[in-house]
């Protein structure tokens, strides 16, 4: 049985779909593959402490439940990875070219299209539960200051947003199942092929100031791999800033 979206549970209005998420595993109350919907979020949270806004009624918010067979923490970075692709393969039915701006953001050239939040509940050095939020953005066309697009507002037209979920939870029932054989390298592979400004030299900033870099790919830890003149440095989360071109 297909696991992503065998139950939904579509809500009108909620906090955050990751924290309804938390409170029904809490209280053993969903399944592994449950996708809880909602309208809209009044504190839909972001990553970094940040908060997601999306006009109510459209655009795609959603948390998916994933309950791993032992999957240790160390391979947490293959959850983001899968998840991303997915959201890339999904916005390639719809005819638009995504890419991943390390480590999980999703972008159209350069306007970020979706968000993902992954929150891990541990036991021991297991993940035991999962908590995938995903924010893409459907319908909505006014972004405000923010430097963001839609599926709409890069193929012209309204689209369903039930379909858009249909289309995602195929694309994670298909790749969520190389978790559990050994395609690791090959998932990993697909990941670095769509990183954004990958192989291309760009201007970056760590904690000793701005520099010319390219991105070459990432480790199995999920760092960040970046040439800088004949040599390479790695970065982990919050440790690089993209500066635009
Ligand atoms: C980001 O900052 O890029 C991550 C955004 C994740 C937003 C989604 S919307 C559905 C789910 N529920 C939340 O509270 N956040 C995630």
């Amino acid at each position: 049985m297909k696991l992503f979206g065998r139950e939904i549970i579509h809500l009108s209005a909620i906090d955050s779909t990751n924290n309804f998420a938390a409170m029904l595993i809490s209280d053993q109350l969903c399944q592994n593959g449950t996708a809880i919907l909602a309208d809209s979020q009044s504190y839909g949270k972001g990553q970094r402490g940040n908060s997601w806004h999306s006009e109510p009624g459209k655009n795609l918010l959603l948390s998916f439940v994933f309950k791993p067979d032992n999957l240790s923490v160390a391979r947490q970075p293959e959850l983001t990875w899968i998840t991303s692709i997915c959201i890339v393969k999904t916005l390639g039915k719809f005819n638009i070219e995504a890419q991943i701006k390390w480590p999980n953001d999703i972008f159209v050239k350069t306007k970020k299209i979706a968000g993902i939040l992954i929150e891990n509940q541990l036991m021991g050095e297991f993940i035991s539960n999962s908590i995938i939020g995903i924010g893409l953005n459907v319908n909505q066309q006014n972004f405000g200051e923010f430097n963001a697009t839609s599926i709409h507002s890069e193929i012209h037209h309204e689209i369903s947003i039930d379909l858009v979920f249909r289309e995602l939870c195929d694309q994670m029932n298909l790749f969520f199942d190389k978790l559990n054989t050994n395609e690791i390298d090959q998932l990993k592979s697909e990941y670095e092929s769509q990183l954004f400004q990958k192989n291309e030299v760009c201007e970056y900033e760590d904690q000793n100031g701005k520099f010319q870099g390219k991105i070459i790919g990432i480790k199995e830890s999920g760092f960040l791999i970046v040439e800088v003149g004949n040599k390479t440095r790695e970065y982990g989360i919050k440790e690089i800033h993209y500066c635009s071109k």
